[in-house]
Order: structure tokens, then sequence, then C-alpha cells
């Protein structure tokens, strides 16, 4: 009898909205704290950058309830609709936006959301939530292979605009590559590069969409002296414009161009099949873009990893996250359960208008002279996102990359060196490889007319 008025008093309305709440958002946990002081607290425990304190009103007796965020850490406001449920639970649709720019939502449930009009489920029970996502993953014995790669990896750079270059409007340029420079990378202490290929640019326009064996050759050279050099190389297929940059094909279809990706990576595999599992990786698709989705993504990685197994079953592949390669969407992998020897793959570029500052085409263009100075609040998301990144890879038993991380080169190089450093010093201490982002401009660590590395940048990152 007891335990059942007790268990009334906990479920019903009477129990007041102030308190932890918890929500699955974009698969991973959201925790809403409603303070009896006035003061609300939202914590995304994947992504920074939704994550602030604010004040809040909630009218409780409207119905549904309305609540009004105001005065937020991260300059946006607030403006929602609540309902409670006969279990207890909360439902709530709470647009998001810039103060005088909010719209409140007029209907509750997930079917009314949208990228500004967010939808949770609230319960009181966080352990009810780790339970939806998913049971404990059972990593066998084999896993460790990748780990050990992993560390192969250890610190290193892209490589890019060097073959292909940068294909954002003003960086399209590349330059020859000496081998001197390569050899250098391996001299100030990277253990290893990432080579960004442009595949798709190489071939025969029609099937079986022939890579040209000039061009092989060109990469083959690249490959075999950073090799010699003591670095350990990953060959990435880097832009594909039609998939991974939404440029329309009027050639081919989506569904050929797919194809097309599988038959490319067919080729590559075959081209390098004899080189050392050790220190020869695969890295299949730079980071998918938002339009192909995380359904198509797994889909097609998949089917690239199937068709590498037949002539590479040792090689160590690394595979992209969804959307962008963000850390956040890690949860949206669907990975083979019969292939361990894969590495994770997450780019990290937070806060993106300190990183990009002044980048049109990140649309970070009004950003320039944000500066970075290392202060434990700018520290704080970054560690929460990592520890994110750190807590999936355990769980799941996968080794992580963060295969770019870097600030543009017009930024104040003081901040530049604090970042790199910090971020760089995170990712060790969680056992993730990396890739600074990058080799030339405009990310680049050197002084691209005569060569000379940016040596506090060098020092900060600790690479011998
Ligand atoms: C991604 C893009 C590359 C860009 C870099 C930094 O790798 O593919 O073009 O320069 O991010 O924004």
């Amino acid at each position: 009898m007891i335990t059942l008025i007790l268990v009334a008093a906990s479920c019903g309305r009477q129990d007041g909205i102030t308190g932890d709440w918890y929500a699955l958002h974009d698969k991973s946990i959201v925790t809403i704290s409603f303070g009896q002081d006035g003061m609300l607290g939202f914590y995304n425990e994947a992504f920074s950058s939704m994550t602030f304190s604010a004040h809040y009103a909630l009218d409780e007796e409207a119905n549904p309830m309305m609540l009004d965020i105001t005065e937020s850490t991260n300059g946006m406001g607030g403006a929602g609709i609540l309902r409670q449920n006969a279990d207890g639970s909360l439902d709530m649709n709470c647009v998001f936006g810039m103060p005088g720019m909010i719209e409140r939502p007029q209907e509750i449930g997930p079917e009314n959301a949208s990228m500004t009009n967010l939808y949770f489920h609230l319960v009181r029970d966080r352990k009810a939530l780790e339970s939806e996502l998913g049971p404990e993953v059972k990593v066998p014995a084999e896993a460790a292979l990748a780990f050990e790669r992993n560390r192969r990896l250890g610190a290193g750079i892209n490589l890019n605009a060097v073959v292909d270059g940068n294909l954002h409007p003003g960086y399209e340029r590349d330059a020859p590559l000496a081998d001197d420079e390569i050899r250098s990378i391996a001299d100030v202490g990277f253990q290893s590069i990432r080579l960004d290929v442009c595949w798709v640019k190489h071939c025969a326009q029609d099937r079986p969409y022939t890579i040209d064996p000039a061009f092989f050759e060109k990469v083959d050279h690249i490959v075999d002296v950073a090799l010699a050099a003591g670095l350990a190389v990953s060959i990435d297929q880097h832009y594909y414009p039609y998939i991974n940059m939404s440029y329309p094909d009027d050639q081919i279809s989506m569904d050929e161009n797919y194809e097309r990706l599988v038959m490319l990576w067919e080729q590559i595999a075959q081209h390098y099949k004899d080189y050392s599992d050790e220190t020869l990786f695969f890295d299949i698709l730079n980071e998918p873009n938002v339009e192909m989705g995380a359904e198509k993504w797994n889909w097609l990685f998949n089917r690239v990893i199937k068709k590498i197994r037949e002539t590479n079953p040792g090689r160590t592949l690394l595979i992209a996250t969804p959307n962008m390669g963000q850390s956040w969407t890690l949860n949206y992998l669907e990975l083979p359960q019969d292939d361990w020897n894969l590495i994770v793959q997450f780019h990290y570029y937070l806060p993106h208008t300190f990183t990009h500052q002044g980048l049109a085409y990140a649309m970070a263009g009004d950003s320039a002279g944000t500066v970075w100075n290392g202060t434990e609040e700018e520290k704080e998301p970054i560690r929460s996102d990592l520890d994110f990144c750190s807590r999936w890879s355990k769980r799941n038993g996968r080794p992580l990359n963060m295969g770019e991380y870097g600030v543009v080169n017009t930024a104040d190089e003081s901040s530049r060196v604090r970042y790199i450093g910090f971020i760089l010093e995170e990712a060790r201490k969680r056992d993730f490889s990396s890739h600074l982002w990058g080799y030339r401009e405009p990310f680049m660590i050197r002084d691209e007319k005569t060569g000379a590395w940016i040596t506090p940048i060098l020092d900060a990152m600790k690479l011998k």
C-alpha cells in the first residue's frame, strides 16, 4: 500500500517539473535540468555546441505548458511547449534560435521536428535510456589488432593538395611535392600521413572506370617515399564531388556513382594488395555528407569493405562517421560485426568560428579575428565531446582516428599554437590517432614559400 502511494506520487503531474530529465537526441543522451532557481541546464553529451545554461520561465498552468528560454550562454533563445504524459514522462517541442526570431511551435510530437524545432521525449530514468542505445557489444579478442594498428598511425598529418587540389573555390591549386618534403614530415616527428586523393578525377568515364596508370604511378611514388621514410600511410578517397560534396553529375546517376566508388576501391585494393598491412591503410570516404544520410552510408561502406576484403583480408580500413565526419554521429554507424580490423574516423573542428575563421566556403566568413585563449571554459566543451567519443570507443570495441583537426593559417598564431597543442594532447590521452589538417593551404603549418615549418606549432604538438 505504502509502495503504491509512493509510486503514484513519483509518477503523477504533482511530481513537478524541476530536476533532471533525460532524452535521446541523435542517438545520444541529452540532460535537461529545470532548476528551482529559474536556471535551465541543457547538456548534450555528444555535442558541446548544444550545451548551455540559460534562464527559463515555465507556465505550468497553461495547456500545453509553455516554456521560454532566455539569456542563454550560447546566445540562443528558445520557446517551447510541453505536455506531461500519464506515465510521468514529458513530451516537448522547442524552437531554438536567435532572440527575436523564435516562433513557438504549435504542436507536440516528433513529426513536427525540424533543424530548429527540436522534439524531446523526457524521462527521469537515465538508465532506461542507456539500454535503448542497444545491447552491450561483445568485443572479441581479435579487436586488439585494430587498436595496435591505430597506435602505428599515431600523430600524423593530412598530405592535402599534393595530387589533387583543395576543391573549395579559391584553393584549387596543387603543387609538386619534393621527396625531401615527405622526409621532412617524418623528420619533424609525424608518424603517418593521410594522403588525400580525388580518385574519381583520374578514372575513365565509362565502366569499369579504369584508373589512369600514370596517376597510380604518381601516388605510388609518394606512398613509397613516405613508407621508406618510416611514415605509415593512409590512402584516402577524399573529394568525391558527386557523393560527398553534392555536386550534380549529369553523366551518371547517384546509384551508378555509389557503384563507381566500390569499383574504384576494387582497383585501389588490387593495386596495393602486396603492401604491408602494418603500415598501409585505406580510408574509404572523407566526410560522407548530410544529403547521403547515415542509412545510405552504412549500406555503402559495408559494400566497399566486402569488396576490399576480396584482395586485402588483413588491411586495416578507416570508416568515417556520417554527416560530415562529425563526432556526435558515432552512434549512427552500423559496423559489420564480423570485421574487427576497422578504425572509426571523426573530424574535430570546434569551435568552428575559430578554426574556420574568415572562410566563406565554411560559412565562417565573418569570424576572422577570433582567438582561442585556452581557458578552462574553452577547454571543457572540447573535453566533453572527446570523452563522449572515448566512451563510444570503449563500449563498441573500436579504435578512433581524429582524421582532421586544425586551424586556418590566417588565425592568430599563438591561438593556433595553444589550440593545436591542446587538441592533440587530449587525443593522445584517449588513445586516438590523429591527422592534422593540413600540409597545404589554407590550414598549413608551414611557410609555403620557404617550406619552413612553423616551429611553435610543432613544439606544441610534442611530436618527438
Ligand atoms: C574537409 C574538406 C576540405 C577542407 C577541410 C577543412 O576535409 O574536405 O576541403 O579544407 O575539411 O575545412
